[in-house]
């Protein structure tokens, strides 16, 4: 039996995991977030002491990286490091800045590559990342470029930031994400960009439900 995959790929803070998690108990698709991947990995080098920036130092901890996905009883996704619970750990702008730098090393990306394929295999996915549609799943049914503007963007991530307690300015989540944006997509391996056959959603100005009625609408037009 073939399964149906959306992919949907968009810059950090475009909502794409809110969303796609959102579309996915609607058409009861299996949600899978890839920068969670990218982010154990980050946070794994971020603790052995291997600059995440460092392409062989990296590589290197590739061997004894453990990463695994799995579904807590809220049917949320989880992510397990060697073992370890990571979940809310992978989460923090420390983690945000190494992932970013990890996912530029094409032997990282290679490592992770069947790992993301395979989970598209086990069900009707929708699967969130920068490369989805035009490197993990480019037969994907539907494929979905997310973006906003960076301010949007910045807006979203700081109240998502604030309320879990992070002390931290406006202007530096703006540059967090304007350099993440330049580093996704610049980098020579997938970098960052709209597949040709994706269709383009832009929700700058538009709020979460108008955002997901959008989303939701352009999905079951072109699954229709
Ligand atoms: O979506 P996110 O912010 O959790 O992703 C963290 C980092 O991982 C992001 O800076 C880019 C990278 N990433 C990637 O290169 N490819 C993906 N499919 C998903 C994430």
């Amino acid at each position: 039996m073939k399964y149906r995959s959306i992919a949907v790929d968009g810059p950090s803070g475009a909502g794409k995991s809110t969303m796609a998690r959102m579309v996915a108990r609607a058409l009861g698709f299996l949600y899978v977030d890839t920068g969670a991947i990218y982010r154990t990995l980050a946070l794994f080098a971020l603790r052995e002491g291997a600059a995440p920036a460092d392409a062989q130092a990296v590589a290197g901890l590739l061997p004894r990286a453990g990463i695994r996905m799995g579904y807590g009883e809220d049917g949320g996704q989880r992510m397990y490091l060697n073992g370890e619970d990571v979940t809310e750990a992978i989460r923090t702008p420390e983690v945000s800045a190494a992932a970013s730098q990890v996912s530029a090393h094409p032997q990282v990306r290679a490592f992770l590559l069947d790992m993301q394929r395979d989970l598209a295999k086990t069900g009707n996915v929708i699967m969130d990342g920068r490369d989805i549609g035009t490197v993990v799943l480019p037969d994907a049914d539907v494929k979905i470029f997310l973006t906003a503007s960076a301010e949007d963007r910045a807006r979203r991530r700081l109240a998502e930031l604030l309320e879990r307690g992070e002390q931290i300015r406006f202007d530096t989540v703006l540059s967090d994400i304007t350099e993440r944006d330049r580093r996704d997509s610049t980098r020579s391996a997938a970098p960052l960009r709209q597949a040709e056959d994706a269709l383009l959603v832009d929700t700058t100005d538009k709020s979460l439900e108008e955002s997901f009625a959008l989303l939701l609408q352009t999905i079951q037009e072109k699954l229709a």
